[in-house]
Parts: C-alpha cells; sequence; structure tokens
C-alpha cells in the first residue's frame, strides 16, 4: 500500500523535524501531541523552517503553503486513524512509547506500520507492547531532522520484510538515506556516538581540560562539525543520559557507564539548549 498520510506522535524537537521533512516532500500529516502549546511551538518551527526553505531559494512561497496546508495539528487520538504509517517520536520512555502505541492502536486499520524513532530502546520490546509486531519497525531520524540524511531502519524479531522495505520507501521519499541496522542497544549510531560525548564529560570531569578545550580538539583536530559537549547540548543531556543507560543495562558492561557528572548536570535540570543552558549557556529561544 502506498503511504500518503503519516501521523506524527509528538510536536518536540525530533517530531516537528519529521513532520516537516514528510509534509515538504507531499505528506499529508497528522501531527499529534498532548496540548495546543506543544503543537502550536511544533507547527511554528515548521513554519519557521519552511520560511528559511523559502529564503534560501529551496522552494517557492507558493510551495510552503502547500506543505503547510499539509500538515494537522491534532490533539484527537481518533485523527490518527486516516493516517497509513505512523511515526512516534515521544518521550524516549518505554512505558510512555507503549502507552501511546496501545492509544492510537484502536483507531488504525490493521495494515497501517508502526514506526518508532526511539534512539535505543529495543525495537523488538516496543513492538512486543503492540498488537502488530510484523508491522512495527524503528526510524531513527538525527537532529536537526531537516539538515541530517541519516535515517536508521531498524527491524524487531517479527518485523516482516514489506515493512522494512515500506519503512525504506518512507524515508527515501522524505529526502533520507535508511541504513538497515540491525536491533541492538543504541543500533549503530547511539552506541558509537554516545560512548565519546560521555567521555568528553569524563575529561570536563576530570579537569583534562575546559568545554570548550574539549570541543575545539575535535573540531580542528578530527574535522568533527561541532565538538562533543556543544553536540551533547544539542541533543539534551537527559537524552545522552537514558542513552548511556540502555547501552549500560543492555549490554552489562561497565564501559558504558554513564558518567557522574552528565548525571548531575541532568539533576540539576541543565539540560543543554532546550532549558537554555547545559555545558554552555544560550540565549532564550536558541534551540
Ligand atoms: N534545525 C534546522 N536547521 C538547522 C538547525 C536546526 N536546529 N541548525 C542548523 N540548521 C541548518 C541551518 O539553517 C543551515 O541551513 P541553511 O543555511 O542552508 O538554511 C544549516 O543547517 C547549516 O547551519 P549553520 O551554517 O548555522 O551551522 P553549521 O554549518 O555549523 O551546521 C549543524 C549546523 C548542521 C547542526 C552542524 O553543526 C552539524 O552537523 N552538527 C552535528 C549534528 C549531529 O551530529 N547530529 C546528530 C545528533 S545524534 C542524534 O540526533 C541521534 C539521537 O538518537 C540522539
Amino acid at each position: 500500500m502506498e503511504t500518503k498520510t503519516v501521523g506524527v506522535l509528538g510536536a518536540g524537537t525530533m517530531g516537528h523535524g519529521i513532520a516537516q521533512v514528510l509534509i515538504r516532500n507531499g505528506y499529508t500529516v497528522f501531527l499529534h501531541d498532548l496540548s495546543q502549546q506543544f503543537l502550536e511551538a511544533g507547527a511554528g518551527r515548521i513554519a519557521k523552517g519552511l520560511n528559511r526553505d523559502v529564503e534560501k531559494a529551496r522552494m517557492t512561497a507558493e510551495e510552503r503553503e502547500q506543505a503547510l496546508s499539509r500538515l494537522k495539528p491534532t490533539m484527537q487520538v481518533a485523527d490518527l486513524g486516516s493516517a497509513d504509517f505512523i511515526v512516534e517520536a515521544v518521550t524516549e520512555n518505554l512505558e510512555v512509547k507503549a502507552g501511546v502505541f496501545r492509544a492510537i492502536e484502536p483507531h488504525c486499520g490493521p495494515g497501517v506500520i508502526f514506526a518508532s524513532n526511539t534512539s535505543s530502546i529495543s525495537i523488538t520490546r516496543l513492538a512486543a507492547t503492540t498488537q502488530r509486531p510484523d508491522r512495527f519497525v524503528g526510524l531513527h531520524f538525527f537532529n536537526p531532522v531537516p539538515v541530517m540524511k541519516l535515517v536508521e531502519v531498524v527491524p524487531g524479531l517479527a518485523t516482516s520484510q514489506e515493512t522494512v522495505e515500506a519503512a525504506e520507501r518512507l524515508a527515501i521519499s522524505a529526502g533520507k538515506t535508511p541504513v538497515r541496522v540491525n536491533d541492538s542497544p543504541g543500533f549503530v549510531s547511539n552506541r558509537l556516538l554516545m560512548p565519546m560525548l560521555n567521555e568528553a564529560v569524563y575529561c570536563l570531569m576530570e579537569s583534562v581540560a575546559d568545554a570548550k578545550g574539549i570541543d575545539d580538539v575535535m573540531k580542528l583536530g578530527m574535522n568533527h562539525p561541532m565538538g562533543p559537549l556543544e553536540l551533547a547540548d544539542l541533543i539534551g543531556l537527559d537524552v545522552c543520559l537514558d542513552i548511556m543507560k540502555v547501552l549500560y543495562e543492555g549490554f552489562r558492561d561497565s564501559k558504558y557507564r554513564p558518567c557522574p557528572l552528565l548525571e548531575k548536570m541532568v539533576n540539576a535540570g541543565r539540560l543543554g539548549r532546550k532549558t537554555g543552558r547545559g555545558f554552555y549557556r544560550y540565549a532564550e529561544g536558541k534551540v
């Protein structure tokens, strides 16, 4: 079945970005969140992103208007019943994710594919909380979604070949490059990235260098576009900590233990750009 309408669950950093690339590429998107405030914030960020595309002559003003007319923000789960494909991008917590799938499943037809943008939770485990483990797949986008090319496509134990192929087609038609990765803690991306970010926090905690020094080493010496601490602030320190815990518990290997300073920052509410303070300070509204 050809996918034309996608339900995106969660209008936050990842959800709004996913909705943006989908409406830009011809999909109708029901963007669901729990409050009007979250929906308005997500829709505002999408409009801002598309305005930037018009300014940069990557699309015309008319195309922007058409794209925005395909965006249907909603707080009603029943509206998701008209979607052919669901992409979940809510809080990185198994219970929360399982809860939203439970809430929408009665509204969705049997052929509808459920995808999770989880950054590290087992797809097999999430799929098993639904009635459709064969039509459940990981679809892991990267932040900022409109810019980053990669999507990890992650089959769970029961995921059918047709589901994986449909997910890959969706990623390609949203302008992304899918890479198939098996279900394993952190997949490939976060198994490689997060220990590096975590180690950068250890370097800071042990005063090996200050934050700018650590970031400069990786930017100037390794050509990374951002230093690890800047990147952790962009991703969100709470997200980084959650992923380190998934790696630590998933492999039961001490090499993945979260840095105590990372835990302390999260406990203090210094979560990075989204709270205005992480390893760096940010002007209000700069996310
Ligand atoms: N949202 C949308 N677009 C953004 C953006 C954002 N948050 N930040 C930057 N951009 C766009 C800019 O508008 C600009 O586009 P344009 O000028 O063509 O319109 C383009 O990106 C380049 O931006 P800048 O010139 O301001 O800055 P840079 O050249 O330094 O690029 C960057 C910014 C793309 C964020 C770059 O620094 C980068 O690639 N950083 C690494 C990002 C990364 O590693 N992301 C993956 C995180 S891991 C993850 O998401 C997985 C999860 O599970 C944790």
